[in-house]
């Protein structure tokens, strides 16, 4: 059975990656409201790949006799000032995300849970992809600023992302 502190932690944990999931759609609903169809469904399939984060660590709990609760979160932002500031915000977001994992790693390898740390090499390999696929869309705004053709663009090449449920 999970240690109750790994428990506590990993609850804490679904709980981000929902709150992950709430901001990007959010987002999401930003970006269509600014005229970025591309950007909105991009943010609206990282949505989805949260909640599946989220769905993963509360399976995990359960597969291991554990009690997955579900924690309250606070409600995300609304407004922003451009697609920039959205890209920016989500990329400061998923390097929070990274340290919130770092930390249940350590805490795993501190209590001796193979299991778990074993569990969450998945998650750390995520988020080196998905902090380089949003540092990537910051960097292109970047050069764009300003351009409506450049905007127009890149919110084409966004439009292309679909959500594939990851295998594992
Ligand atoms: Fe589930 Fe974007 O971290």
């Amino acid at each position: 059975m999970i240690d109750e502190k790994m428990q506590e932690a990993l609850n804490e944990q679904v709980a981000a990656e929902f709150y992950s999931a709430y901001l990007y759609l959010s987002m999401s609903s930003y970006l269509d409201s600014i005229d970025l169809p591309g950007a909105s469904n991009w943010m609206r399939v990282q949505y989805r790949e949260e909640i599946e984060h989220g769905e993963k660590i509360f399976d995990y709990v359960m597969e291991r006799d554990g009690r997955a609760v579900l924690k309250a979160f606070d409600a995300p932002p609304t407004e922003w000032r451009s697609a920039l500031e959205v890209f920016e915000a989500a990329y400061a977001h998923e390097q929070k995300v990274t340290a919130l994992l770092g930390n249940l790693l350590e805490l795993a390898r501190e209590l001796k849970d193979h299991a778990t740390e074993f569990f969450l090499q998945w998650f750390i390999t995520e988020q080196v992809e998905e902090e380089a696929s949003v540092k990537a869309i910051v960097q292109q705004l970047r050069l764009v600023e300003g351009s409506k053709n450049g905007h127009f663009m890149i919110d084409r090449e966004l439009a292309s992302r679909t959500y594939n449920p990851s295998a594992s």
